[in-house]
C-alpha cells in the first residue's frame, strides 16, 4: 500500500533492539539489525555480496560467514550502511518509500545524544531527502502520547534504561541508565520475549537498580512528577509490580510502551508540519 498524503509525517524510533515506526495510516516494527554475506558459486556465479535487515537478517545467522550486527547501539547510530539500510526499510514497510521526498521525518534521540543531533538528522536528509528532518529527545514521545505535558519518563529500552522530566514539555534534566533488556537477556534471546522470561535474579537486580537511580534522580528535581514507564521492556512480566512495591508508588504505565515514543514523535511532527505550527512545544535548536 503507497499513502497518498502529500504531507505525510513519518516517525522513526529506531532503537538499540527494535525499529518502531509510525505514519498516517499504519506502524511496523522490526529488529535493528543488518546482516552481509557473499553468495556462494552454488547460488550466483559472480558470488555477489547481499544484505538483508530485521528479522531477515537475523535468519541470515545460519550462515556461517554472515556479518550480523546491530544498526544502533545505545539508541546511537553504530554503523552508517546498517543504519541507513534500517531507516530505509522503516519507509518501506510503512509504504512510503516513494512519497518520503514531501514528508517530515521525526527521529527519536537518547537525552544524552544531544551531540549526535545534527550528524543524525544530516543522515537521514542524505539518505531519505525528506522535505523536513526533526530529531528530537526520544522520551518526549511518551508525553505526547499520554496527552501529558509534565512528567518524569522511564523508558526502558534494550540498550539503555532513560530517566527524564519534563517541564511543559520542556527538557528538565536526563539519566541514562546502562542497564535495560541487554541486562536481562543473553544475545539475541530477546527477540523472542514472547517465550523467554528473564532469569528471576537479573530482574531482581534490575529493579534494584532502577530504583535506585529513580530515588537519586528524583533528589535533584525542584518538584515531584508523575511517573510514566515506557519502552518495551516495561512489559516484562512483572517487572512495573515489582518496582511499585519497591518504591512504594503507583507508576502510570503507558498505554502502547513499545510504541509510545513513535507515537509522540509522529504526533509532535503532524503538528510541526501543520501550519498552525508547534503549539508551546520548544524544538531543541
Ligand atoms: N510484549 C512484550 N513483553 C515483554 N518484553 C517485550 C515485549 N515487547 C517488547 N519487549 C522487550 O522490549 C525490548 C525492546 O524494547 P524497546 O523496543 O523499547 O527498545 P529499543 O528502543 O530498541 O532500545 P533503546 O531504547 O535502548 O535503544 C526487547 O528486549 C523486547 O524483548
Ligand atoms: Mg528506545
Amino acid at each position: 500500500m503507497s499513502i497518498q498524503n502529500q504531507d505525510e509525517t513519518v516517525a522513526i524510533d529506531a532503537g538499540t533492539g527494535f525499529v518502531k515506526c509510525v505514519c498516517s495510516h499504519m506502524r511496523a516494527t522490526f529488529p535493528s539489525v543488518y546482516a552481509t554475506r557473499r553468495m556462494s558459486r552454488w547460488e550466483d556465479p559472480k558470488e555477489g555480496i547481499v544484505e538483508a535487515v530485521g528479522y531477515e537478517a537475523v535468519r541470515m545467522r545460519v550462515y556461517p560467514d554472515a556479518v550480523v550486527v546491530r544498526a544502533v547501539l545505545e539508541g546511537r547510530v553504530a554503523e552508517e550502511r546498517a543504519f541507513v539500510a534500517i531507516i530505509r526499510e522503516a519507509a518501506r514497510q510503512l509504504g512510503c518509500s516513494d512519497q518520503i521526498g514531501s514528508a517530515t521525518v521525526v527521529m527519536g534521540l537518547p537525552y544524552g545524544a544531544a551531540e549526535h543531533k545534527q550528524a543524525l538528522e544530516k543522515i537521514v536528509e542524505r539518505n531519505l531527502k525528506p522535505s523536513r528532518v526533526i530529531a528530537i529527545p526520544q522520551s518526549i514521545g511518551t508525553l505526547l502520547s499520554e496527552d501529558a505535558r509534565t512528567g518524569l519518563v522511564i523508558s526502558i529500552g534494550q540498550g539503555t534504561t532513560e530517566l527524564m522530566a519534563f517541564d511543559d514539555l520542556k527538557p528538565v534534566t536526563g539519566l541514562s541508565m546502562p542497564q535495560a533488556c541487554d541486562y536481562l537477556y543473553d544475545g539475541l534471546e530477546y527477540l523472542e520475549y514472547e517465550r523467554r522470561k528473564p532469569e528471576k535474579r537479573r530482574l531482581d537486580n534490575f529493579v534494584a537498580l532502577l530504583a535506585n537511580h529513580l530515588a537519586e534522580f528524583e533528589s535533584k528535581l525542584a518538584h515531584p512528577y508523575e511517573v510514566y514507564l515506557s519502552g518495551g521492556g516495561a512489559l516484562i512480566e512483572g517487572l512495573c509490580k515489582q518496582l511499585e512495591t519497591k518504591i512504594q508508588r503507583t507508576l502510570h504505565m503507558a498505554k502502547d510502551p513499545v510504541y509510545s515514543n513513535a507515537l509522540g514523535l509522529y504526533k509532535l511532527g503532524t503538528v510541526v508540519s501543520s501550519s498552525e505550527g508547534p503549539k508551546g512545544i520548544s524544538l531543541p535548536p
